[in-house]
């Protein structure tokens, strides 16, 4: 008789620790998430922020309510629940006192979830800590981007990681992979039939990303130091995006399979020079509160990647971001090749076909098509087919998750699809190593606009930018 294999258990998470309590990204993005789960019945579990404040609990709670009132608007029953779920640990993340304190706030919780919302050099201490107190046991963590600064420090952090956390326990959040558009990438492409044949250098121009940021870096001055745009969301973001568009066909959706495929492709782009980038900081950057008066930190990048296999040889990857720019939208394009001209003997349009996915603020995927202007002539215009166009919740649909809620919820049950695998972030670095450390030009360009003039280069064999409605 042939012996049935079950799966490994998962069990979930009985506890979710948070580092960082009182920082920036507590306050945009867990707090909201937290009071999100609890408004759907799910937040069951202690909550225990970590922060050195020299305050209390009670301050942490008023903090909560500031930041929820702000984030979406404050349910009051919610809010209640993540109250009553709420501990807080004040200390030095370099003190074993302190973690003596968050094993006590624990009591009796046997598998907590450690998130290390904290910037990047803190990583290591806490995570030594963790182990050495035995709140690690049993425990996961959630690392936040960026997971290093280059893919030396990389490979160091994951191995003071693995001292102390088995892979399987590590979960490097990358808050776009927890976004449904980005998720809609991946599902619009391989769950449908006709787009399939055409994502390919034999139909594609070339890739275009646009992430723009109409703001600054609000307050955040000294993380961007340490950071810059390279760091801070084109390594992980903009690379996962460009690792959903490029990719194979996933085998299935266990978590691995996805996974392997993103780590495949992105080992196949060419690692950066400086000749495929533009850097841009945005003037006044240098009278930020925590920015040095002479910063060389780039708070816009304009780069052509190179995806060298057989699906996309030749095909340019333009991908560019930045702060202060004109509007605020991350959109992607993929233009067509143009048809043949000679049966209707138009003008080549400067870009006839497109399939276009708007990731933020609302999620959109259009395809570019030209349809025949009414009339006795044959000559075209270009439409729009718009295919989703999503925003209010619709009756009957699943909820809508944030995507800080449903990361959270997936670490919580031990879920690694969403997450970055270690190879995967090592490939990411691989790429963008060569221009962060070799000597590269730093332009300054106007709040408001699309960033240094220079940038048009890169993208003037193919007409140039697509600029986001
Ligand atoms: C974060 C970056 O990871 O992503 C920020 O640190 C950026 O600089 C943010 O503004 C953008 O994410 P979202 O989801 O708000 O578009």
């Amino acid at each position: 008789m042939t012996t049935l294999i079950q799966p490994a258990k998962r069990e979930r998470s009985d506890a979710l620790v948070f580092f960082g309590a009182t920082g920036d990204l507590a306050y945009k993005k867990i707090f909201p998430a937290l009071h999100a789960m609890a408004k759907r019945g799910k937040l069951d579990f202690p909550v225990v922020g970590v922060a050195r404040s020299g305050h209390g609990l009670t301050e942490l709670v008023e903090r909560a309510r500031a930041s929820c009132t702000e984030y979406g608007g404050l349910d009051p029953s919610a809010f209640a629940q993540l109250v009553r779920q709420m501990r807080y640990v004040d200390g030095d993340y370099n003190d074993p006192v302190t973690f003596q304190h968050l094993k006590k706030e624990l009591g009796d919780c046997k598998r907590p979830t450690h998130y290390l919302a904290i910037p990047p050099s803190m990583f290591g201490p806490v995570i030594e800590q963790l182990g050495a107190s035995g709140a690690a046991e049993n425990a996961r963590v959630v690392v936040e981007k960026p997971f290093g600064r280059d893919l030396q420090s990389a490979r160091e952090l994951d191995r003071i990681i693995h001292t102390v956390f088995p892979e399987h326990s590590v979960f490097r959040i990358d808050h776009y992979l927890g976004k449904e558009a980005v998720q809609n990438i991946l599902y619009f492409r391989f769950a449908n039939a006709f787009l399939e044949p055409i994502m390919n250098r034999q139909y594609v121009e070339n890739v275009q990303i646009t992430m723009a940021e109409k703001f600054g870096v609000t307050g955040r001055g000294k993380f961007y130091e340490e950071t810059g745009v390279i760091r801070d969301v084109i390594q992980n973001h903009l690379l996962q995006v460009v690792s959903y568009l490029a990719m194979e066909a996933p085998s299935s959706m266990i978590p691995e399979a996805i996974r392997d495929e993103q780590a495949k492709v992105l080992r196949t782009v060419r690692p950066l020079s400086p000749d495929h980038m533009v850097r841009g900081q945005f003037r006044g950057y240098r009278d930020e509160p925590g920015v040095a008066k002479d910063s060389y930190m780039g708070t816009y990048a304009a780069l052509r990647l190179y995806v060298d296999s057989w699906r996309w040889e030749g095909v340019p990857f333009y991908v560019r971001a930045g702060k202060c720019l004109a509007t605020t939208t991350t959109e992607v394009m993929v233009e067509l090749k143009n048809p043949p001209q000679v049966v209707f003997n138009e003008a080549a349009p400067s870009m006839g076909n497109y399939l276009r996915f708007r990731l933020s603020p609302q999620v959109h995927i259009a395809l570019g098509a030209r349809a025949k202007r009414p009339g006795e002539g044959m000559t075209g215009r270009p439409v729009e087919l718009s295919i989703v166009d999503e925003g209010k919740p619709v009756p009957g649909e699943g909820v809508r998750l944030g995507d800080y809620e449903r990361l959270l919820g997936d670490a919580m049950a031990g879920d690694a699809t969403l997450f970055a695998r270690t190879d995967i972030v090592e490939a990411a670095w691989a790429i963008v190593d060569p221009i962060l450390h070799g000597p590269s030009a730093l332009y300054e360009y106007e709040p408001g606009t699309w960033g240094p003039k220079e940038a048009d280069e890169l993208t003037r064999a193919v007409g140039g930018w697509n600029t986001p409605a």
